[in-house]
């Protein structure tokens, strides 16, 4: 007689699912690569199909790439109707950003055009797409991860446009959290890191010194598998101390 027991079949599992903006290259590509290894389904954005379709390329798991601008509400819906196809939604990372102005004006000389081009990216169009994905976000009870900057706390000259934005985003995060008592924020400075964005904020220099965006990954994944409380994060805090 087989002794195992017979476990009824319930409704097929749905893997847990994570919305990450501004995947296809730098932090973003990173942690859309390490959820993937930890068992998420992907929604990935980032404007250029392209390198998109080449980041998403060879994940584990279900990958569902939109090409489109986080500032446009037509393509922000779109991410929201593949959270919903998906079923669920249980992370949403706010990573998309842009520096602004480069090379870095002072305040007294900031095309306000560009500065109200990192207001619409790094501010507006996250708190967005935040608002079409909060019904999921709280139905699974979810978490929204809004990567910062140690400029949105520090005054470095040049800084102001991205600086003001990241301050900013960071406040709706922290009134967010206030507001969502069922869904945890997070609010990150993944600290220094060689990117794309960051050899624009420094022409010319070499930045072969800063860290690649793969080595903070750890810190992320520990905010979400721990399902740490709501805050302000610093990745090089959440590592484990090396020597
Ligand atoms: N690197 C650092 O040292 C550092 C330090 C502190 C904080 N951060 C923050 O970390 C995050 C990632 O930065 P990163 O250094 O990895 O930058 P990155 O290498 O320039 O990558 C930015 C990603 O966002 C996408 N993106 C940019 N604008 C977008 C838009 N309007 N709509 C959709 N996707 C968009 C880019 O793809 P497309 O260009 O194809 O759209 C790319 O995938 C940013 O929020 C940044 O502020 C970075």
């Amino acid at each position: 007689m087989n002794k195992r027991s017979i476990v009824p079949e319930g409704p097929p599992r749905i893997p847990p699912t994570a919305l990450v903006t501004g995947a296809s290259r730098g932090l973003g590509r990173a942690l859309a690569a390490g959820l993937a290894r930890e068992g998420y389904d992907l929604i990935l954005d980032a404007r250029n199909a392209g390198d998109l379709r080449a980041a998403a390329a060879g994940l584990p798991g279900t990958v569902t790439a939109i090409a489109g601008d986080i500032t446009d509400a037509a393509h922000r819906a779109a991410l929201a109707r593949a959270a919903q196809a998906a079923g669920r939604l249980d992370l949403l990372v706010n990573n998309a950003g842009t520096l602004g102005a480069s090379p870095l004006p002072a305040l007294a000389d900031y095309p306000v055009g560009e500065l109200r081009n990192a207001f619409e990216v790094n501010v507006v169009a996250p708190i967005a797409l935040t608002q079409l994905l909060l019904p999921l976000l709280r139905a699974s009870g979810g978490a929204v991860l809004n990567i910062t900057s140690d400029a949105a706390v520090e005054a470095y000259a040049g800084w102001g446009g991205y600086g003001a934005a990241k301050a900013a985003l960071e406040q709706a995060s922290n009134v967010l959290a206030a507001e969502e008592l069922a869904v945890r924020v997070w609010w990150a400075d993944p600290g220094d890191l060689r990117t794309d964005m960051h050899q624009q904020a420094f022409p010319g220099q070499d930045i072969s010194d800063r860290p690649r965006p793969e080595t903070v990954v750890p810190a992320f994944i520990r905010l979400v598998a721990q399902r740490l409380p709501s805050g302000r994060y610093r990745a090089a805090h959440l590592l484990p101390v090396t020597s």
